[in-house]
């Protein structure tokens, strides 16, 4: 799960390379490095960390070569350091790469034999030697990479630059993903579209097995059995994926507080204004006699899945089954065909759920794709989509995608009860309403950031820290304290309230903080009783819950922080928000890096 880019342009790839890294950082940012194609060969300049690092290696080094490849790197084989960061090389050949060939030792083992030496501990720099190989054995370019390839297991996308062609780049995707970007006079390759943005909105989305020949004026693009096929090209929103971080400190804070907005886009797609009804696009496969739902989904996105899992139990009366995507795919879990498999994605990269849904395809069931990145794997290979439009996010944490994805789940969960019968017409105007408020109250909460911010300093500098939930609140304490340590780096767990007194409450004593999330839900009052147990053990209890009951509680011996009263069934929206602050603020104290936390990427292309 790192990015990569490619340029053949008319002007100094160096500059263009960095930005296009800039936009790709969210996929990893343990090293990064360029290589271009200068007069006397290929020159290369890498640097272990973050990209500020790689621009201060660059500073002294002329580069004017109008080709050029990049790369920014989350560590699979090899430690982050110089010599295991991109663009690997063998004579002739520079590339980068995203995946993981997972042969790589056999071929490592077969290249040591013909006499290659291997610098780096990377999977990745075998790749270079094969096609080095195959040019020393004649083969033109174009041949000596498609040998190669065919020879690669595993997943990769990859960018290949040869000494001696100033007019060439090869690209080839099997697993990750690659888009060609299509410019005046110039061709690119990139992760994404928005590495590509910088340059042009013209891309064409590479399929499994394709692998493409670029010269500046022409792009052919060829399947795994060397057949030239063709791809269409779309026109992307390149200005909307320009992203920048506003007037905010980290774009973490920039993305809760586009929340009121993003979440009103997406409900508008999904929901009839003026009728109050919810609104769902044409299926291809019905809901009338639909009997079970999976949901598969990995980090955050499980949690919003978990969430869904009550909604569509409780209000469409259907069992669903929620799976983390790396435990699914290895179950060999037994489908009855017809089902509906949910799947849940920000990036619709994500190795594991991707995975999961080729499963789930194979058993026949009906495939649904809930995304953020439209022209995604996923969102291509599933059946129907429901995007969510929460913009380009950034932060490696994630949150207005997760919201997103609450809201697009609700909405699909009155839509099937619909379709089943199991909602009445009053009830459903009384959810959209519910539905449509959900920006507002948000709104609302946002207000009181700087309350929550001084509850933050309290969790900063704790060892450790519990969250509690009972029902659909269950989810929103695990999502809780996932956020809080993945930027503050503070352990956290999120726990079931009811569970805490089979093990957790071993943990508690006046130094750990216990957040309890407790709307005014039918399950309060068992809640509110192992609060009392965490109290009477003189816990640090900071409670979330709304305004009434926060009134009624009066000034308290624990620290409050109130949302408003709201339809129970808009909760997860509604108590997400806090605990995205509470998470933000906590970290910002600690003084991490909260937009790119250690060890973590955005997308995780990887298994
Ligand atoms: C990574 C990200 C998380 C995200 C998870 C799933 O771990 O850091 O924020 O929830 O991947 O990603 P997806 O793109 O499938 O939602």
């Amino acid at each position: 799960m790192c990015g990569i880019v490619g340029i053949l342009g008319q002007n100094s790839a160096a500059p263009r390379l960095v930005e296009s890294l800039r936009r790709l950082e969210y996929r990893g940012y343990d090293s990064a490095g360029i290589a271009t194609l200068e007069h006397d060969g290929i020159v290369r300049v890498r640097a272990p960390g973050k990209l500020a690092s790689l621009e201060t290696a660059l500073e002294p080094v002329r580069l004017t070569g109008t080709s050029g490849i990049g790369h920014t790197r989350w560590a699979t084989h090899g430690a982050p350091n110089e010599t295991n960061a991109h663009p690997h090389v063998a004579p002739g050949v520079a590339i980068v790469h995203n995946g993981i060939i997972e042969n790589f030792r056999e071929l490592k083992a077969e290249l040591t034999g013909l006499g290659c030496e291997f610098e780096s501990q990377t999977d990745t720099e075998i790749v270079a030697h094969l096609i080095s190989e195959g040019l020393k054995d004649g083969r033109g370019p174009r041949h000596a990479v498609h040998a190669a390839l065919k020879r690669l297991e595993g997943a990769f996308a990859l960018a290949i630059m040869i000494e001696g062609y100033p007019d060439l780049l090869i690209g080839a995707r099997k697993g990750s993903p690659l888009a060609v970007g299509h410019g005046e006079n110039e061709n690119y390759l990139g992760s994404d579209a928005i590495a590509l943005a910088v340059m042009t909105n013209k891309v064409t989305y590479l399929e499994e097995g394709d692998w493409v020949v670029l010269s500046r004026q022409s792009v052919e693009i060829y399947d795994a059995d060397g057949d030239p096929v063709d791809r269409t090209m779309q026109h992307t929103n390149a200005s909307a994926l320009l992203v920048d971080k506003g007037n905010h400190r980290h774009f973490m804070a920039k993305e809760i507080a586009e929340q009121p907005e993003v979440i009103g886009h997406t409900l508008a797609e999904y929901i009839d204004l003026a009728e109050g009804k919810v609104d769902l696009p044409d299926f291809p496969f019905g809901f009338e006699n639909l009997e079970r739902i999976t949901i598969t989904a990995c980090g955050t996105a499980y949690y919003a899945g978990l969430a869904a899992k009550y909604w569509f139990e409780r209000v469409a009366r259907i069992p669903a089954d929620v799976d983390i995507a790396s435990e699914f795919r290895y179950r060999e879990a037994p489908m009855v065909p017809g089902g509906l498999s949910i799947f849940v994605s920000q990036s619709g990269e994500t190795a594991d759920t991707l995975a999961a849904l080729r499963y789930c395809q194979a058993n026949h069931q009906n495939t649904l794709g809930i995304v953020n990145v439209r022209e995604s794997t996923i969102a291509r290979e599933c059946e129907a989509i429901m995007p969510t439009f929460a913009g380009p996010e950034i932060g490696v944490a994630s949150t207005k995608a997760f919201t997103c994805q609450l809201a697009v789940l609700a909405c699909l969960a009155i839509g099937i009860a619909r379709a089943k019968g199991t909602l009445s017409s009053t009830e459903e105007t009384e959810l959209v309403d519910a539905l449509i408020g959900v920006p507002r109250h948000v709104a609302e909460i946002l207000k009181e950031e700087r309350h929550i911010e001084e509850i933050a300093r309290t969790v900063a500098g704790s060892r450790d820290v519990l969250y509690l939930g009972r029902g659909i609140s269950f989810p929103l304490a695990l999502e809780g304290a996932l956020k809080l340590k993945e930027i503050s780096y503070i352990h956290a767990e999120g726990y079931a309230a009811g569970e805490l007194k089979h093990g957790p409450i071993a943990l508690i004593d006046e130094s750990v903080p216990v957040i309890v999330i407790a709307p005014h839900d039918d399950l309060f009052d068992k809640t509110m009783s192992n609060m009392q147990e965490v109290a009477a053990r003189g816990g640090k209890i900071i409670l979330i819950t709304d305004k009434q009951t926060a009134e009624k509680n009066g000034s308290t011996e624990f620290a409050q922080i109130s949302v408003p009263v709201t339809n129970p069934f808009v909760n997860p929206m509604i108590y997400a928000v806090p605990v995205q602050l509470l998470a933000y603020h906590a970290a910002v104290f600690m003084g991490t890096d909260v937009d790119q936390p250690r060890n973590l990427a955005k997308s995780v292309t990887v298994e």
